[in-house]
């Protein structure tokens, strides 16, 4: 199983290194042997068509910080040419426009590779569009690292969907917005201290836009309604209201009436994202950098799934789950 893999920062060097470290396990249970065949960064790339040294590519992007040399081909050309069966796309997420891993995603499908990303930019630009070119090219498309992180909460959703009928979804989607009520909640810590701790370990970005004004979560609710099929929706038709500057005094009070605020995402008559006042004894009220998703379903009630929803490890898990699946799939024959 050759693999062209693009972005090496913290989730592509826990993937190698998950490879690294599964190789054993994934020839004796899968019988699956997957070979690195090229790395791309920002600046550099290695190609091996034989099977990389992961080992010392990832030597060489610690020393170096970069892999390989400077060669001034682009990523999306280097997938196109590069022979291999699976695109890895774990590039920077743009909301706006997608790229680059729009470009990468459908160079690998031009050249009929089958696509594992935890890319939530491209998804969030043209979902339906990506689904289509996979389809059209006999090759799969897998994205459950884009929402959860290494939790597998579109895989849950899927099963909870089989045989019954999903009536709504609520849940936390932004690990980064959870630990700052959490932290408000717990210490009485104002909106931008907690904020300030959660960028000091390594929770949040310097720059929090995205998750705080809850786009993040917004991005992540668009994906998971339109992978159930619950919802066509864009990014653009969910009503979004963040976190940004909530009064610490509102979260306090909830927490003196047995209650927590939460970023809670829904999707029921039509897509939101609002700070929402939960039973503590809520199974989706959970505290920390945690996700928690309910889906309420039609004839099974209500099923909850709780996990950590990003880290370079447990990201890397579920670009590996779906390579299996890939693997799977393309053994019984199945496309997109
Ligand atoms: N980190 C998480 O916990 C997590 C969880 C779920 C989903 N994700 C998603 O996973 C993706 C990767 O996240 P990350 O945390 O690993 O980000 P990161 O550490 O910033 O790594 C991004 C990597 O992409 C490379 N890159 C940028 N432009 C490129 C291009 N045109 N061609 C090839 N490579 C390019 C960067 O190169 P340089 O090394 O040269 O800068 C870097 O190696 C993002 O889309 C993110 O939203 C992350």
């Amino acid at each position: 199983l050759r693999i062209v893999l693009a972005g090496f920062g913290v989730v592509g060097q826990s993937f190698a290194e998950l490879l690294v470290l599964k190789s054993a396990d994934l020839a004796s249970r899968y019988g699956v042997v997957p070979r690195l065949v090229a790395i791309v960064d920002s600046e550099g790339s290695v190609l091996d068509g034989r099977g990389l040294s992961i080992k010392k590519a990832l030597q060489e992007k610690r020393t170096k910080g970069r892999v390989g040399d400077r060669n001034g081909r682009d990523t999306a050309r280097i997938i196109a040419e590069t022979e291999a069966e699976v695109l890895i796309e774990a590039t920077p997420t743009n909301f706006r426009t997608g790229e680059p891993g729009l470009s990468h995603m459908k160079a690998a499908f031009a050249s009929k590779k089958h696509v594992v990303t935890c890319n939530k930019g491209p998804l969030a630009v043209a979902f339906h569009a990506m689904h289509e070119l996979a389809r059209h090219n006999g090759v799969q498309l897998r994205y459950s690292g884009a929402v959860g992180g290494g939790t597998p909460i579109l895989d849950f959703g899927q099963s909870c969907a089989r045989g019954d009928d999903i009536v709504s979804v609520t849940g936390i989607l932004n690990g980064t917005c959870n630990f700052i009520l959490s932290k408000m909640e717990q210490d009485g810590a104002t909106f931008d201290d907690a904020l300030k701790l959660a960028q000091k370990e390594g929770y949040a970005e310097a720059d929090p836009t995205l998750d705080i004004d809850g786009y993040d979560s917004a991005v992540k609710l668009v994906i998971m309604a339109n992978h159930l099929g619950l919802s066509r929706a864009t990014v653009k038709e969910v009503k979004i209201k963040g976190i940004r500057g909530i009064d610490s005094r509102e979260v306090v009070r909830a927490r003196e009436s047995g209650r927590a605020i939460r970023l809670i995402a829904t999707a029921e008559h039509g897509l939101s994202i609002s700070p929402t006042s939960l039973d503590r004894n809520d199974p989706v009220c959970v505290s920390g950098a945690y996700n928690a998703v309910k889906f309420h379903c039609r004839f099974s009630g209500p099923k909850v799934i709780i996990g950590k929803g990003a880290g370079g490890p447990e990201t890397a898990s579920s670009l590996l789950r779906d390579l299996l699946d890939i693997r799977g799939a393309f053994n019984e024959g199945v496309t997109a």
